[in-house]
């Protein structure tokens, strides 16, 4: 997809991640203790990890999984920890090199490559599976259905990704993230109706192989995100 409406909104996601909220997001996603809102923040990402994992079988040896947007790359070490080959792609250099440093190894048979640059770019292949955790909420409905529809043409068999759900905190930040100053907010968080949305792209031509299962929400203080499955036949 590189309409310029993505491309005006994939840069202002990449600054924030790779410059303006990167130590931040270091923080969160190390052991060290953080307080109040992070803490929740952090639990509810915790959950929503394990949520994301109970979709998969245990041995996922033969899988080749995408973690689009996989930041510190703990889910992706995790499915590769199961034995998929797992390539994860973010938009942050600097956080790619953080993972790189951070992470341990792999506790189990799969293989885990992580690289800088757009998750949509066709150039990384196919996948038997997509995860995308939290990296599609900043995007406009529209540009998260394309997103989608993208990497389910080249998906053999599951997609488990979450967005933004359409509860009144979420609406009411996202109406006051309209009125700071533009330096001093990070890209608005979108929400949407995640349910319509993953129909839409089921009921596609050439998609209509996809078939939408259960989803599932998580809320915790600040955290708010609504997990989607998608499954091949
Ligand atoms: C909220 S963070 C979540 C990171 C990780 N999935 C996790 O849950 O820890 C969103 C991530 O998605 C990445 N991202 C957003 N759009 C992307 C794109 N088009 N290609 C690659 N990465 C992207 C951002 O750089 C950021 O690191």
């Amino acid at each position: 997809m590189n309409t310029a409406s993505y491309l005006e909104r994939r840069n202002k996601i990449e600054a924030y991640f790779d410059r303006t909220a990167l130590d931040a997001w270091k923080r969160l996603t190390s052991t060290e203790k953080v307080s109040g809102i992070r803490a929740t923040v952090r639990a509810g990402r915790a959950e929503m990890r394990n949520a994301i994992l109970s979709r998969f079988p245990a041995d996922l040896a033969g899988w080749r999984i995408l973690d689009a947007g996989c930041g510190g790359g703990g889910l992706a070490l995790e499915l590769a920890s199961r034995g998929a080959d797992v390539l994860g792609i973010d938009l942050s250099a600097q956080m790619i090199e953080h993972a790189c440093a951070a992470l341990p190894e792999i506790a189990g048979p799969g293989s885990l490559r992580l690289e800088a640059g757009d998750m949509l770019s066709a150039s990384h292949g196919e996948f038997d599976a997509v995860v995308a955790m939290d990296s599609l909420i900043h995007y406009k409905p529209d540009q998260a259905r394309e997103a989608i529809a993208s990497l389910a043409e080249r998906t053999r068999r599951k997609m488990v990704f979450t967005l933004a759900p359409r509860t009144r905190l979420l609406m009411l930040m996202h109406t006051a993230g309209q009125f700071f100053p533009r330096s001093d907010r990070s890209p608005a968080i979108e929400p949407v109706n995640g349910r319509q949305l993953v129909s839409s792209v089921a009921s596609r031509k050439g998609l209509d192989c996809w078939t939408q299962q259960s989803s599932q929400r998580v809320a915790r203080g600040f955290y708010i995100s609504e997990l989607q499955e998608m499954t091949r036949s």
